[in-house]
């Protein structure tokens, strides 16, 4: 998990490949490094640490050139430290990678067996030994990555120099992301497009199997046959400002901030407010296919895992169809019952997540119809998938997911609608009713949003706690486990969500005057009985914060802090319950001082299983 860069142009390329990085590191942020073609010799920066490490050693060593490649690291063979960070050279290749090599450790018996020197604990090295033999047996640059990749088992996107031939950069990907960019004076390749954004909106996404040879002025794509290809040019209409912080202190608390915005994207163009109709062009689902279906099954991992549980509350109200939800990571390996009458909806931020992309594969042996929902365009996921639903969140930096959050709920929302009209399950007039409650959201969502000031005083007097409890019930029992997710991801608190009639049953042993619980109490059926839940944390003196669209002095005279949220239907109040979530846990990490949008031992997409 990682993220790579490549330029190869007529101007100098350092500072292009530093920014590129720094647009990638939230794919990996533990050692970064570059290698340049100087003066016909390749040099090589790198070093542990962020970036701003790589800066200050590119401070202290200069170097400069219009070819070059970089990478920024998030370890999985060899810990971080500056012989395992990337780019690895060995003789006149250069090799930066993202991905696994599955066969590296026989792989590397057998050249060492052959009297090959290995200097780091990575898999990539051996990438760079390879390529590295087939030169010196004389095989050209191109063959020599071809015939290298053949003994290749594993995920990679690698971009590669060689010495010999410092004209030429190579792409080669398989299983991890890689697009390139047509820039007017340069070619550029990175593992995502804010990578390149601010040289290039022209991009080619490389599929499974395709290589790119890149000269200063040409490029050419090969199929895995070897044959040239022709490939389509996407034009990106992403502004590079939208992946800046735009005056937020972290990515985070500006992508919290833009969930009004965020929201209305997501359902701008695909409602109409006069018939109640939902239009969804990308989803390919014929009407006798949607007619035929006799399961849904949810497959995604981590944030939009929880979406997904609350997509089952959605689609069965809307469809009255059955809905499983499952983990990505498990789901292969269970055998689940899939069939061609399944629609099989794989729900992913980044469209990479390894295990909901082995999912996917699972899905498809099975002749499911596999429907991903994803924010990024062009992803493996949306690539392998018959249909896309894409969240217009916009890009997600804050490794911590906030808006992909809600824009996923707001898509299940506009799925479960359309499904439930094209069923019959839903007339016209009642899909109507729901999208004038949607249309209504975005100023709630700005509402809640207004609870700032106050959340984050709560966030001072907690901020020391060991432990938090998040409850809820229902369709808001998934926005208790995201509470508590959120938390433990950036402030490092052990935290656990709960169906809050599940307390009694154990985690109620852990309540004293110490343990925060954070209630999330909706109005209408589960009203009364979160109540009673909240009475019996009180008899144990353990303190209660409440998010509420309820104000009355039943819940208020109880609890130790209220935040309130506006008033919707119960299907929309897990968005507007999950604001004071995210602004919680935000407030909790500042006071605690952590690295907010890079988290320690996290990565925003993690494509190894
Ligand atoms: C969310 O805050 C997490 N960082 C993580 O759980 C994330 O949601 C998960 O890794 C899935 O990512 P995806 O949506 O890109 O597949």
């Amino acid at each position: 998990m990682c993220g790579i860069i490549g330029h190869i142009g007529q101007n100098d390329c350092v500072s292009l490949l530093v920014e590129g990085l720094k647009r990638l590191e939230y794919r990996g942020y533990d050692s970064a490094g570059i290698a340049v073609v100087s003066e016909g010799m390749i040099e090589v920066r790198r070093c542990q640490g962020k970036l701003t490490q790589l800066e200050a050693l590119l401070g202290e060593q200069p170097v400069s050139g219009s070819v070059g490649i970089g990478h920024t690291r998030w370890a999985t063979h060899g810990p971080p430290s500056d012989i395992n960070a990337h780019p690895h050279k060995v003789g006149p290749v250069a090799v930066v990678h993202n991905g696994i090599i599955e066969n590296y450790l026989p792989l590397k018996r057998q050249l060492i067996e052959m009297g090959c020197q290995i200097n780091s604990e990575t898999d990539t090295e051996i990438v760079a030994q390879l390529i590295n033999n087939e030169i010196e047996a004389g095989a050209p640059f191109e063959e020599a990555v071809t015939a290298s990749l053949q003994l290749i088992e594993g995920s990679y996107a690698l971009v590669i120099l060689n010495e010999r031939q410092p004209d030429k950069l190579i792409a080669v990907r398989k299983e991890s992301p890689l697009v390139l960019g047509l820039g007017s004076d340069a070619l550029l390749v990175a593992s995502d497009i804010p990578a390149i954004l601010g040289h290039t909106r022209e991009v080619i996404f490389l599929d499974d199997g395709e290589m790119a040879v890149l000269t200063q002025d040409s490029f050419e794509i090969r199929g895995p046959d070897g044959e040239s290809r022709e490939k389509e040019v996407a034009h990106i209409t992403w502004n590079p400002v939208m992946a800046e912080k735009a005056g937020y202190t972290h990515f985070m608390e500006k992508e919290i901030y833009e969930q009004p915005r965020a929201v209305i994207d997501t359902f701008r163009g695909r409602i109409s407010e006069s018939s109640g109709e939902v239009f969804l062009d990308d989803l390919n689902l014929k009407d006798e296919l949607i007619r035929s279906l006799d399961k849904i099954f949810i497959v995604a991992c981590g944030t939009s895992y929880h979406a997904g549980l609350v997509g089952k509350f959605l689609l069965e109200s809307f469809c009255g169809l059955p809905v499983e939800v499952e983990l990505g990571s498990e789901f292969r390996y269970r055998d689940p019952i899939v069939t061609a009458k399944t629609l099989q909806i794989l729900i992913s931020q980044s469209g990479e997540t390894a295990d909901t992309l082995a999912a996917l594969r699972e899905g498809r042996t099975k002749g499911a119809f596999l429907l991903a929902i994803s924010n990024v365009v062009g992803s493996s996921l949306v690539r392998q998938a018959d249909g896309v639903l894409y969240t217009q969140a916009g890009p997600e930096i804050g490794v911590a997911s906030t808006k992909a959050f809600t824009t996923q709920l707001v898509s299940l929302y506009l799925l479960a609608l359309y499904l439930g009209v094209k069923l019959g399950k839903l007339t016209l007039e009642e899909s109507q009713e729901c999208i004038l409650e949607l249309v209504k959201l975005p100023k709630k969502v700005e509402t809640a949003l207004g609870e700032d000031q106050l959340i984050r005083a709560i966030a001072r007097e907690y901020a020391n706690a060991r432990d938090f409890l998040y409850l809820g019930r229902g369709i808001n029992y998934p926005i208790a486990l995201e509470g508590a997710l959120k938390l433990k991801e950036i402030s490092y608190i052990h935290a656990e969500g709960y169906a809050a009639g599940e307390m009694k049953h154990g985690p109620i042993a852990l309540i004293d005057e110490h343990m925060p619980v954070v209630a999330v109490v909706n109005r209408g059926l589960t009203f009364e009985k979160m109540l009673s839940n909240i009475e019996e944390v009180k008899a144990r003196r353990g303190k209660i914060i409440a998010v509420s669209d309820d104000s009355g002095e039943d819940l208020a005279g109880k609890v130790d802090a209220l935040i309130p949220v506006p008033e919707t239907t119960p299907f929309l109040a897990p968005i507007l319950f999950t604001i004071p979530m995210q602004l919680l846990a935000y407030h909790v990490a500042v006071f605690r001082g952590t690295d907010v949008d890079q988290p320690r031992n996290l990565a925003k997409s993690v494509t190894v299983e």
